[in-house]
């Protein structure tokens, strides 16, 4: 139930992002914005992830559908313990459709292997499925609107621990703005699971010195893993 509240309040949200002020809540109404949709689902938990993703389908409802190549879903182990969550596909993973797989993603499987694991051992997922054209950063009602497939993601696959890579997973997740540089390598509450944030690996190719802050955070995550088993 209350998972159905927070849909709801997400969707609200949404709308408002949107500059809708009023609502009128006719049947066209609800259909027009896919709001039967995301509540519907709101009340179901035994989902699996091929119905999130048939549900997605070519999916138009945002900006961001115009530009991409390929949608990128997410990938991984549907029962991992640990999920990251990302920001947006790039370029390389709009011609794949598979997450992090150019630079930023041979530096995420570094740091997975790092840890012990490897890819398939964890899931990736990102905030949007869709690559902002140029790599921008996505707008507010471009998260709102994609959110719902994310949070669906994680309710399905329901990891213990979750690592949101940079600023916009770690705020859309915590709904937040505290700098990421006052929240990497602390452990939130995101619905019951554990979220550590920490930074992404594209701030770390640019500032390869921060590496060593990121190491720190996941040898934190490795031990609250390893206690937890
Ligand atoms: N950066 C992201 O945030 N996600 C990806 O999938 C690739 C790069
Ligand atoms: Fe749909 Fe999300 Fe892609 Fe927007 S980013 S078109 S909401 S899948
Ligand atoms: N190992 C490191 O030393 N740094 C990282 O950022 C990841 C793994």
């Amino acid at each position: 139930m209350n998972d159905l509240l927070l849909e709801i309040r997400n969707t609200l949200l949404m709308l408002k992002g949107m500059g809708v002020e009023q609502l009128s809540c006719s049947e066209d109404t609800l259909q027009k914005f896919d709001l039967l949709g995301n509540l519907q689902h709101a009340a179901k938990y035994d989902e699996s992830l091929d119905e999130i993703r048939a549900d997605i389908g070519e999916c138009t409802r945002c900006e961001l559908s115009r530009k991409r190549t390929k949608l990128v879903f997410g990938e991984g182990n549907p029962q991992a313990v640990l999920m990251f969550v990302g920001e947006g596909p790039g370029q390389d993973e709009d011609r794949t459709g598979r997450p992090f797989v150019g630079r930023s993603g041979q530096l995420l499987t570094k740091i997975i292997e790092a840890m012990q694991l490897k890819r398939e051992d964890v899931y990736i997922g990102n905030v949007v499925k869709c690559r902002p054209p140029g790599n921008r950063t996505p707008l507010p009602e471009e998260i709102e609107i994609c959110r719902p497939f994310l949070e669906r993601q994680i309710q399905v696959i329901h990891p213990r621990f979750l690592c949101t890579l940079g600023a916009v997973a770690t705020h859309a997740l915590l709904r937040t703005t505290e700098p990421i540089s006052r929240m990497r390598g602390k452990f939130y509450d995101y619905r019951g699971m554990r979220l550590l944030p920490t930074f992404h690996p594209s701030y770390l190719l640019k500032n390869p010195e921060k590496k060593r802050e990121t190491w720190e955070d996941m040898k934190r995550l490795m031990a609250a893993m390893a206690d937890h088993r």
